[in-house]
This record gives structure tokens, sequence and C-alpha cells, in this order.
């Protein structure tokens, strides 16, 4: 190892004993030791390697794979713009533009005294109160042009974040429409008596009769998923929340994991007393990381009451904890296996499948990967039974679904509807007009037309995650499917070609046609890759990277078309434009100095 500077010891020693030296927390490592030294240098890099025992190729692919670390510095204050389609909508553009002038920035580089960055980061998971920005992973929502002058004068003061009005961080609940899940008062305890009174098996017929599916995107039954982690010979067993939340345009976790923590850890502790799991983890996207505090307090608070811990409820062997752990701004970690090789302290490429992770998951150890959402309704089954939970929703889709409403309409928050819900009644609900599209489950989802609101929100008709964006008369289709192909692009994690490279050519295409020198031959070639991707990615972030971009050409190819050239095709460089800068510098402007219009 090169010589250490003292402070890098003295700073990262604590951090790494309280870390227990455990390789399998280096995020939450990289983390804090960013927190206290900016940025993590190839000389942390080295010192972490050789203190966790692992190879630095490790520790140096963790730095690179997650945008929320750097190995540069990015200033006292890092401040990232959420920039989902509905900040667009709510003009982040041109709030992130007059945040650039008045701290004399360009995108993305650190103020030459080293005190601030300004950036882009996808969708924050606050669309129902937009435009939003993070700085310093702390959220600020509600953002306006006086807003950004205050922010820009507090941070040219130079006060530390941790220090600035808390007013400033408020993140509202916005709850419209509250079921069986949101309405009804919670009692700490009350649903792990319940599970403990049935017995692990009978809580678990009860969980299959509920028919419960789960809230993730894939509606996996959930009772079975259990009964695969319980029957998978092993000597230890893991419950794993997601709590990842990245598909844009959906916030509901957000709001269960800030007002609602109790449900969620009791439904982890239903399902460690059911599978005989003893570990629970919750894997918190680090946009969230303004709750770990109170989750922190509400963990304690179950602890200090026997509900969680050794010997839960004075039952011998009874014993079940849960440990928070960040993400660092990948997309991809939520999806199932991408989370266990993060969790694992690895950056978040899927695995290959099977084997899943209800045999070999964590630590090659069964593992049940539930979403928040999906812990939740545990809950209410273990507190009512299977039966009376099996009788709202429709036959395949059982109970309440939580929807995140946002886009244009009067009321975007949260709704909880009983699944068969319409698309048009949830449009009345929240008061949007003159609708010409709804995204149903983010940019992987699908886009619907007004002819297609008469559907029903179900795994049978149309499945979600929870993301309901809203799209008035005076948009333009053409900026949304631009948003969802600059969003995949980003977020492609660059495992398999099919999706990196598909991906990426996509957003060039569409930015192509964005320009005016797109033609039929570039829409062609967006479904071909649709397809290409669709067939042969490696995950499910490349299978659904191409369907809301051609949903929104099928259905609203007038807002393609008018960005066309009438031309069959035009190459992607254009000549003209490239000699202007030249024209410029050398002061010609003769017809020589036009070749490009030739
Ligand atoms: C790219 C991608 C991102 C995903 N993101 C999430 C997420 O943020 N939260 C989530 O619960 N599931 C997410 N999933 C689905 C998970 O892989 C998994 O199916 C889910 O957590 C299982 O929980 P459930 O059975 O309770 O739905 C994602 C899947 C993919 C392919
Ligand atoms: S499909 Fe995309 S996100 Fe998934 S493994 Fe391949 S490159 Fe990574």
């Amino acid at each position: 190892m090169t010589h250490l500077t003292m402070s890098l010891v003295e700073i990262a020693t604590p951090i790494l004993e309280r870390h227990k030296r455990d390789h399998t927390r280096l995020l939450q490592i990289l983390h804090d030791i960013q927190d206290e030294l900016d940025y993590i240098s190839p000389e942390t890099m080295e010192y972490l390697a050789h203190e966790l025992e692992i190879p630095i190729t490790q520790v140096q692919s963790v730095v690179e794979f997650y945008s929320f670390f750097h190995s540069k510095p990015h200033g006292k204050f890092r401040i990232l713009f959420s920039d989902n389609i509905t900040d667009r909508m709510l003009g982040n553009k041109d709030l992130f533009d007059h945040m650039l002038n008045r701290l004399h920035l360009t995108p993305d580089t650190v103020s030459e005294d080293g005190l601030v960055s300004v950036g882009m980061t996808s969708c924050t998971g606050m669309c129902d109160q937009g435009p939003a920005l993070l700085i310093n992973n702390m959220p600020i929502t509600h953002l306006t042009p006086r807003r950004i002058d205050e922010i820009c004068d507090l941070v040219k003061s130079g006060l530390p974040v941790n220090h600035w009005p808390s007013h400033y961080f408020k993140v509202d609940n916005n709850i419209r429409r509250a079921d069986e899940l949101l309405a009804t008062a919670y009692n700490m305890g009350d649903a792990i008596k319940a599970a403990v009174a049935k017995g692990a098996q009978s809580m678990l017929d009860e969980m299959k009769r509920s028919n419960l599916r789960g809230r993730g995107g894939a509606g996996f039954t959930t009772g079975v998923k259990w009964e695969l982690c319980r029957n998978a010979p092993s000597d230890e067993r893991f419950i794993v929340c997601n709590a990842d939340e990245g598909e844009p345009g959906t916030f509901k976790d957000r709001v269960l994991l800030q007002s609602f923590a109790g449900h969620v850890f009791e439904g982890m502790t239903i399902a460690g007393f059911t599978t005989g799991a003893k570990q629970g983890f919750v894997y918190l996207r680090a946009e969230y990381k303004y709750l770990v505090k109170s989750l922190q307090i509400f963990l304690d608070n179950m602890r200090a009451a026997g509900f969680l811990g050794k010997n839960i409820l004075g039952i011998e062997g009874f014993d079940f904890d849960i440990d928070i752990h960040l993400g660092a701004g990948a997309y991809v970690c939520g999806e199932e296996t991408a989370l266990i090789e993060s969790l694992e302290g690895k950056a978040g490429r899927p695995r290959i499948r099977p084997p899943f992770p209800v045999t070999c998951g964590y630590k090659n150890k069964p593992t049940v990967v539930n979403n928040v959402e999906t812990l939740c309704k545990v809950t209410e089954i273990a507190r009512r039974g299977g039966a009376w939970y099996e009788g709202r929703g429709t036959r395949q889709s059982t109970g309440t679904k939580l929807l995140s409403v946002s886009g244009d309409c009067a009321r975007p928050g949260i709704y909880e509807f009983p699944f068969g819900v319409r698309i048009s009644d949830v449009l009345e609900e929240c008061g949007a007009k003159d609708v010409i599209a709804v995204q149903i489950s983010g940019a992987a989802g699908v886009c619907l037309a007004p002819h297609e609101f008469h559907h029903r929100i179900a795994f049978e008709d149309v499945p979600t995650a929870g993301s309901f964006m809203i799209f008035g008369k005076d948009r333009d289709m053409f900026d949304v499917a631009l948003n969802f192909a600059e969003f995949f692009a980003h977020e492609s994690c660059g495992f398999c070609s099919p999706c990196r490279i598909g991906t990426s050519l996509v957003k060039d295409m569409m930015e192509k046609i964005a320009a005016g020198r797109g033609t039929k031959y570039e829409i062609n070639e967006i479904q071909r890759l649709r397809d290409q991707m669709k067939n042969f990615a490696h995950c499910g972030l490349g299978q659904t990277a191409g369907n809301a971009i051609c949903d929104c050409i099928t259905k609203f190819r007038p807002a393609f078309d008018k960005h066309l050239s009438s031309r069959d095709f035009l190459p992607a460089f254009d000549l003209e434009l490239s000699l202007a800068r030249s024209r410029e510098v050398t002061h010609r402007d003769d017809a020589d100095a036009h070749l490009g219009a030739k």
C-alpha cells in the first residue's frame, strides 16, 4: 500500500469498526466515508480493500457502478435535480438553468472553490410534489425560482445542510384515498401476536388462502414464495424488503416507510416467523436516505417492546432482527437478484436465474424478497385471515392496491383502491381533465390512450407496481417517450449487449428525431431494437425498456411524425452544424464553408 494520510486512517477506522469490518457492508462503509471525505479517492479504495480483505477491483467496481459514489471531488454541496417526465412537465429544466446561472456553473462540474456541483438524476420519488431536487441526499420539493434563489444563498453561505431550516426538507404524504391498509389504526405488535397465535404453518395457509400477490411488479403469489423458502433445505434464511422504488412515477413505498413503518417491519417479522428466517434487511434507495433516522428509531422501539430481537414475545427460539441497507443510485438494484448482489457489497448486476432467491439468494441461502407494500398487506392477513382478505378486489388480484398518482390532475398523491378499479374512475377521483394518455407502471409499463380508460387495474387486465402518470391535452407524447429513452440509457447496467447497446441506440435515435433529422427509418429501427431487447436482454430492465416508447409510437404517431424529415434517411452526423463552429472561429462564411448545405 502507498503511504497513507493520517486523516484517512483516523476517519475510516471508526467507520470500519462500526460496520464490523464486514465486506458485505461495503456500500454502507463507502456512504459513510464519502459523507466525511467528499469522494472516494484511489488511496481510499486501496485502503478499504486492504482492511476488508477484498480485491481492490471489487471496491473500484462498486464505486464506478453506483451513480451516488464519486471517485473525484464533487463539491461540499452536491445538488441533483429529479428528471422524471413529471418534473419536466413542472419546469425542472428552467429551474436547473436558473440555478446554474446563479451559481455560475455548468452541469456536473464542481465550482472552482470546490463548494458545489449541480446535475440531474433519475426520478427521486417525489412526483406528487415536484419539481424536486436532492442536496447531499436530502430532498427539497415544490421548487420555484424563489426557492432556488434561497437554496443558492444558503449554499454560498457554506452553512452545512443539517443546519438548514427543517421546513426545506418537509415531505408530504398526500394520501388522497385510504382503504383497508391506510385507514386502519396501527397498534404495535397486534399483527405479530395474531400470527404467533395461529402458528407458522397456519399463517402460511392463511397467506396462500388470501392469494396475496406481490406488489413489486411481477405479481408472484406471496404465500407460494414463502413456502418455497421455508421448504428449501438450509441452516439460514433471510427476508429482504425491497424498498428500492426506482420506477419513475412511483412514491407509495416512500409514504409507507415514512408513516406506516410498523406495518412493514411487522410484515417482515411475520415472514421470518413463517419461513424460519432470523435476519431481515430493508434495502432502501439512497434517494430516501432522509428516512433512515426515523426507521432506526422505530426499530429500536420495537426491540424495546420485545417485538424484534431474541425470543420475541418471550417465545424461545423466535429470533428476528432487521437491518437497513442503503442503495446508491442504481434503478437496476430493484431487480431482486441485483439487489442481493448489492446487499452482499458488490455492483448490482442481475444474476442468472434459476436458481431463484427463494432457494439461493443472499449469501446463497434461501431468501424471500418482497416489496414494501406486499409486506404491509401481510399484517392485514395475520389480523383478519386469508378468507377475509380474499373477499376484496378481483378473483386474480385480491385486496387493495396503492397508486402513486402524478402529472396533470388537481390532486396528485396516494390513492388506495380495491383491485379492479377502472382507469377512468381513478382519473375522475384525482380531478384529471382532458387526459390524452396515462402511463401505468412507470417507464417500463404501458401507455394507455383514452379509448382504453375503461380498463381495470388488476393483474388480469392492466397490472401495475403503482405508478400512474397522467398527461393532459397540451402534452407532447414525443417528449414523454424521449424522457423514457434517456432514463433507460442512463440506468442500463451495461452487463449485457442487447440492453447496453439497444438502450443507447434508442436514445440516440430519439434525440436525432428531436433534432429534426429523424426519418421513418429511425421509427422502424426503434421498434426493431425493442424486439431485440425483449427477446435477448438478460433482465427485466432491458426486456421492458422499449415497451412504453413503442406504445407511444403506435398510439400517438402524429406526435412523432411532426418531428420527422420527409427524406427516406438522413445520417446522424450533421456536417453543416459541425462546420458552424469552424466558420465562427475562422470568420469565413463563403459558399465553400457551407459544404454541409450542398
Ligand atoms: C429493473 C427492475 C426494477 C425493479 N424494481 C423494483 C422495486 O423498486 N421495488 C420492488 O419491490 N420490486 C422491483 N422489481 C421487482 C423485483 O425484482 C421483485 O420481483 C420484487 O421485489 C418481488 O417482490 P413482490 O413479490 O412482493 O412483488 C424490479 C424488477 C426489475 C426487473
Ligand atoms: S438487461 Fe440491462 S440492466 Fe439488465 S443485465 Fe442487461 S444491461 Fe444490465
